[in-house]
């Protein structure tokens, strides 16, 4: 259990917008360094300098997460900077709504790069490090529907199936190491998220809306006492567990509330 966290140092992928800019702020408010990273560089920029008029220590990495030789570099300069690196929150992703039918492989294929195969590139650069320190902790975002498959999100699901299934493996294979993995499940979250994704299918955001500020307290709860698995809105875990129980009945009731 980390108890202060001033000058722990954190990276967060996907931080120019929502739950990840979210994170850096509320992990800087802790006193943590952070790193963030993201592709439009001019927001990180903005959003690293009210950090650090607030009193906090921020680096801007304007960082394509699909890029591996990009992510090794980004982390390398992240711990010769700091000296450490003690939190990864791998966040940066993106959705897609349309059926299975009409999803098409290339836009499979680019999912799973991004929100995969990035944070297993990402995860893989900082475990030396936080092996070496034996402490040190990955976050990542996976999403609900990473529990149990909707309708028109079988793709972006899949990929959220997948990133759960390498984070609960890793978790038992560093078990004595010092660090640890948590797997996040937002539910709907008011970002940009569902304007960025292609929509062909299904309705908007609907049912309960968090914050993506909401998020990231519980992400920064999470760093203070890490946990297996996080569940920003609590009730849904129960989606998952009746899903088990009684899939059939899942199945009917996805049905209705998505007619
Ligand atoms: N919003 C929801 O309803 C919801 C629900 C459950 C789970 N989630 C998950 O929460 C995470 C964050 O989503 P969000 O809602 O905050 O979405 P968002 O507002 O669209 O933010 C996505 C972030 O990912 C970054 N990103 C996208 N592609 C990237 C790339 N190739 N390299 C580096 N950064 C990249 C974006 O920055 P740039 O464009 O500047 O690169 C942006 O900072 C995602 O993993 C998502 O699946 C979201």
């Amino acid at each position: 259990m980390l108890r202060s966290l001033a000058g722990r140092v954190a990276i967060v992928t996907g931080a120019s917008a929502g739950i990840g800019e979210a994170t850096a702020r509320a992990l800087a408010g802790a006193g943590i360094h952070v790193a963030v990273c993201a592709r439009r560089r001019e927001r990180l920029d903005r959003l690293a300098a009210q950090i650090v008029s607030a009193g906090g220590e921020a680096a801007v990495y304007g960082v394509d997460v699909t890029d591996a030789g990009a992510v090794s570099a980004m982390v390398d300069d992240v711990a010769s900077r700091w000296g450490r690196i003690d939190v990864l929150v791998n966040n940066a992703g993106r959705g897609l709504s349309a059926t299975v039918e009409d999803t098409k492989p290339d836009e499979f294929r680019a999912l799973l790069e991004l929100n995969v195969m990035a944070v297993f590139t990402a995860t893989r650069a900082v475990l030396p490090w936080m092996r070496r320190q034996g402490r040190g902790h990955v976050i990542n975002v996976s999403s609900i529907v990473g529990r149990r498959g909707v309708p028109y999100r079988g793709a972006y699901s899949a990929t959220k199936f997948a990133l759960g299934g390498f984070s609960e493996a890793l978790r038992v294979e560093l078990a004595g190491t010092g660090v640890s993995v948590s797997l996040v499940y937002p539910i709907g979250t008011a970002t940009e998220f569902h304007e960025v994704e292609a929509r062909r299918a299904g309705p908007g955001p609907h049912g309960p809306i968090q914050t993506s500020e909401h998020v990231a307290r519980c992400i920064l709860r999470c760093v203070r006492r890490p946990r297996p698995e996080v569940y920003p809105f609590r009730l849904s875990w129960m989606l998952s567990l009746a899903s088990v129980i009684a899939p059939r009945l899942v199945d009917a009731g996805l049905r209705r509330l998505l007619r």
